[in-house]
């Protein structure tokens, strides 16, 4: 019986679970079972994109029928050869005689070379940009090699905002009744296996994967369409950030991943003593026993983590076998930025260390600490220093952390932040047919390889949860010549209840879909967020900016010049009433006492905003 489900009305999926197979592709333990996914897309034109592993053909073929409703299969286009994704193609071109198989030379490459196959005249090739037109739908071809294999590529259908992603974006892990990543708690139950199938199949790739996120970053994208694993149509740009620091190997967290091999327990005790000196100093580890786990999760912490400690015991004048095959994972997936120490053991010839280090010296910016610990079949107290000095010289390499003061109110004059010069900018956001718009005075440049920007929203702010939700943004930097009407407008209401464009004439937007302001400001930044940090009212957005232009020679407006020039001078009022009013807006709040988490109805800035009004 088919079992498939919508994903838009003209998109469904017709993938099938798999919780028998014990080791993908042979080599990595899937004890949560994993997705083949596979689309189907009814358009005047019916096209497949992939197809699923042998293992499980029979209930996709069940599936591909249900889906089409009778119709034929005119195209199934083959995005990626591996034949866990392309074991039924010789089966649908004989059980549809009219369907053309879409793909590029390497692809068609590669399925002569799987199958017995050369009938040219059913055979579409496609090249970078291509786009095929299906009816309603224009799919163009993105070419992804090496994001996983040679012939990948990636779909984009403009119509509905569908990136069918290939082996990107993919997880391991059937998907037991939920199809969407926000029906389940993705960030608690499935992150872990999202990383490891990230670490272990594209890992060694980051490259290209980092090239792959380049070309879509201009892309607006509803839907995330992957070979395994959910189907993403909310907060995307939180998973696209995790490939972005994946695909750059830059860690998540700081912390140590500890991997030790250890045949009598010695090695692991030493491992294990160094692991709480390391949490006495406020550095958190795990700890992996490299013979019982198995090497995908170690591969996977070790994208996870800014720091690896490798323990391990010398044999055969070796490193232990188990050990030997880790760091060989580790080095042939790429592994780079991280500080590594090294502990070995050997009873009467320690080399160990020695190998590993000189293995790990073929990655790229791998810092191996010269601290290291060399023990004599197990740790002795005389050795106990040398276990200190190698937590110290591993918290060393941590940046330093303050501990947490608590700062007497009187310390801190609020209007000292004032002294701090801003512009100010209208944040555009956009999530499904709804624009937003709000002012903002936090965006700033904050590198320039990759050209990023950062901006800190309140979030109290509709925008904030747009942009928590999409991830994509416009920046609109406000010219001296905007008048108040724009302030109030973007800044006053919220986009909840109000449209902030409502009575503007045209809809200028730039490639990612975002309005922008053509009138009143003198540029406009497009940006996706790769990074997000909850700083109490406050989220930091870190972005990649994808588009950006000049649209007048006016003078950008600073918070200085709105206050001297374009706010309002406050009327003479012949009664005054007791409370404190708003500097941003004017909005006043009635009573003796303002709480320390007021927050602005109108503008939603906070109490430090806000003045005692003085008779
Ligand atoms: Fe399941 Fe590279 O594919």
């Amino acid at each position: 019986m088919h079992c498939i489900k919508k994903i838009t009305d003209d998109l469904t999926w017709i993938g099938v679970n798999d919780r028998r197979l014990a080791m993908f592709e042979g080599v990595y333990h899937v004890p949560r079972g994993v997705a083949y996914n596979s689309y189907l897309l009814r358009d005047e034109k019916t096209v497949l994109f992939d197809t699923v592993d042998k293992a499980v053909r029979q209930r996709f073929l069940e599936n591909l029928s249900e889906a089409l409703g009778g119709r034929q299969l005119d195209y199934i286009v083959v995005q990626h050869m591996e034949p866990d994704h392309s074991a039924s193609i010789l089966e649908l071109l004989s059980m549809y005689p009219g369907m053309k198989l879409v793909c590029n030379e390497k692809t068609y490459a590669f399925i002569k070379q799987f199958h017995d196959y050369d009938d040219d005249s059913r055979v579409i090739i496609v090249r970078e940009g291509d786009t095929l037109e299906t009816g309603r739908h224009t799919l163009r071809f993105i070419m992804a090699p090496m994001v996983h294999w040679p012939e990948v590529m990636v779909t984009y259908d403009a119509t509905d905002k569908v990136l069918f992603s290939a082996d990107a974006f993919g997880c391991f892990g059937a998907l037991n009744g939920a199809l969407f990543a926000d029906e389940v708690d993705f960030e608690k139950e499935y992150m872990d296996e999202a990383r490891r199938y990230y670490a272990n199949i594209v890992g060694k790739y980051g490259a290209q994967a980092g090239a792959l996120l380049d070309k879509t970053a201009s892309l607006e994208i509803s839907y995330l369409c992957p070979l395994h694993g959910f189907v993403w149509r909310r907060n995307i740009g939180d998973f696209i950030a995790k490939y972005a620091l994946w695909s750059s190997y830059s860690p998540e967290e700081n912390g140590v991943l500890i991997a030790y091999a250890s045949v009598y327990g010695n090695t692991e005790n030493t491992a294990e003593i160094l692991a709480y000196k390391l949490r006495d100093k406020g550095i958190r580890s795990v700890m992996y026993d490299v013979s019982v786990s198995p090497a995908s999760d170690i591969v996977s912490e070790a994208f996870r983590w800014s720091h690896i400690v490798l323990a391990s015991t010398t044999y055969n004048a070796g490193v232990f076998v188990t050990m030997e095959s880790v760091v060989n994972d580790l080095v042939s997936h790429n592994i780079q930025n991280r500080t590594v120490a090294i502990i070995e053991n050997g009873s009467w010839a320690a080399t160990s260390g020695e190998l590993i280090r000189e293995k790990l010296e073929d990655c790229r910016n791998i810092n191996i600490l010269d601290s290291a610990i060399s023990l004599k079949s197990s740790l002795k107290p005389s050795q106990l220093a040398e276990v200190d000095m190698l937590a110290d010289a591993i918290a060393a390499t941590f940046p330093a952390r303050a501990a947490p003061i608590v700062v007497a109110p009187e310390m801190i004059d609020p209007k000292t932040m004032f002294k701090l010069s801003y512009g100010l900018f209208v944040l555009t956001t956009k999530d499904g047919e709804k624009d937003n718009g709000c002012i903002t005075n936090t965006a700033i440049q904050i590198s320039e390889k990759p050209r990023r920007i950062s901006l800190a929203v309140n979030k109290a702010n509709f925008s904030c949860e747009m942009l928590m939700k999409t991830g994509v943004f416009n920046v609109s930097i406000l010219a001296e010549n905007a008048p108040f009407s724009v302030f109030e407008r973007f800044g006053f209401h919220s986009g909840r209840d109000t449209d902030k464009f409502s009575g503007i004439e045209g809809s200028h937007r730039t490639d990612n879909g975002v309005r922008y302001l053509p009138e009143f400001a003198n540029a406009v930044i497009s940006g996706r967020v790769v990074e997000t940090s909850d700083n109490g009212s406050h989220i930091l957005f870190v972005a990649d900016v994808t588009q950006a232009m000049v649209i007048s020679n006016e003078r950008s407006v600073t918070y200085q010049y709105y206050f001297d020039h374009i706010k309002p001078k406050p009327k003479p009022q012949a009664e005054k009433k007791a409370g404190y009013v708003c500097k941003i807006c004017g909005y006043v709040h009635e009573g003796d006492t303002l709480p320390d988490d007021f927050i602005c109805p109108l503008c939603k800035h906070g109490a430090s905003d806000f003045e005692k009004i003085t008779a």
